[in-house]
């Protein structure tokens, strides 16, 4: 499973690849403009913060194939190392995935919210497919069901292709992509956050602790623990 941010927030995307086993970062042009920093200086940060293995995924704003091969280039250029133009679904975008995949750059196809795009994305060339889940399941339809679908052909067909599942709103879909066999999945933090949190396990650790302390007698193994505690 690779497990990837949502996210241009630097202080989060540091905060949270310090903590957890994390592998890249997502981004769109609606998630870079939340931020309200030039695109250039926040993938340059983005990626001095997650290094040049972690994925990094960048979209492209242009809408004609050979425009959006331009600008993709352009920030492969910038972002180097781990890189992956994020190409919408459209007729112009799957002509721009094939040429991107023609110069040898990893491609993720997005925007998928049927069955049919991500197997035409898949066929020509995109390393990953991403259908979003949740914005599926706001329109009554079944995100699940149409990544099921998908995990289904790319296995009848034996496709490399893997899937990168895409906007989320709670823990049980994402829960529920897994159970699919999805390959990967991208997150806004704080609903990474929750994919972990239990108030058990809060209670067990701070039970732990209490119970154990008076007998344990390294002051500085006590004094670390009270901070994580807290
Ligand atoms: C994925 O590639 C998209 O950037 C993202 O997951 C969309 O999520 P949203 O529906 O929460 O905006």
């Amino acid at each position: 499973m690779i497990y990837m941010l949502d996210t241009t927030n630097i202080p989060e995307i540091e905060r949270l690849f310090d903590l957890y086993p994390i592998d890249g970062v997502t981004t769109n042009p609606s998630i870079i403009a939340q931020e309200q920093k030039p695109l250039r200086r926040l993938l340059r940060d983005i990626r001095s913060v997650i290094g040049e293995e972690a994925l990094l995924h960048v979209q492209p704003i242009s809408t004609k194939a050979e425009d959006i091969v331009h600008e993709a280039l352009e920030y492969r250029d910038l972002c180097r190392g781990n890189y992956y133009a994020k190409i919408p679904v459209t007729p112009q975008g799957i002509k721009a995935i094939q040429l991107l995949k023609q110069r040898g750059v990893k491609v993720t196809a997005t925007a998928i919210f049927t069955q049919q795009q991500a197997l035409i994305a898949a066929k020509a060339g995109a390393d990953f497919v991403a259908p979003y889940v949740n914005r599926l399941d706001n329109i009554s339809s079944d995100g699940i069901g149409v990544v099921a679908d998908i995990m289904t052909f790319i296995n009848a067909y034996d496709m490399r292709t893997q899937v990168l599942a895409a906007s989320f709103k709670n823990v049980e879909q994402v829960h529920r992509v897994c159970l699919l066999g999805a390959h990967s999945v991208t997150i806004a933090p704080e609903l990474f956050e929750s994919l972990l949190y239990h108030p058990l396990t809060d209670r067990a650790v701070w039970d732990f602790y209490h119970d154990g302390v008076p007998y344990y007698d390294e002051p500085e193994i006590i004094e670390h623990n009270t901070e994580k505690t807290e």
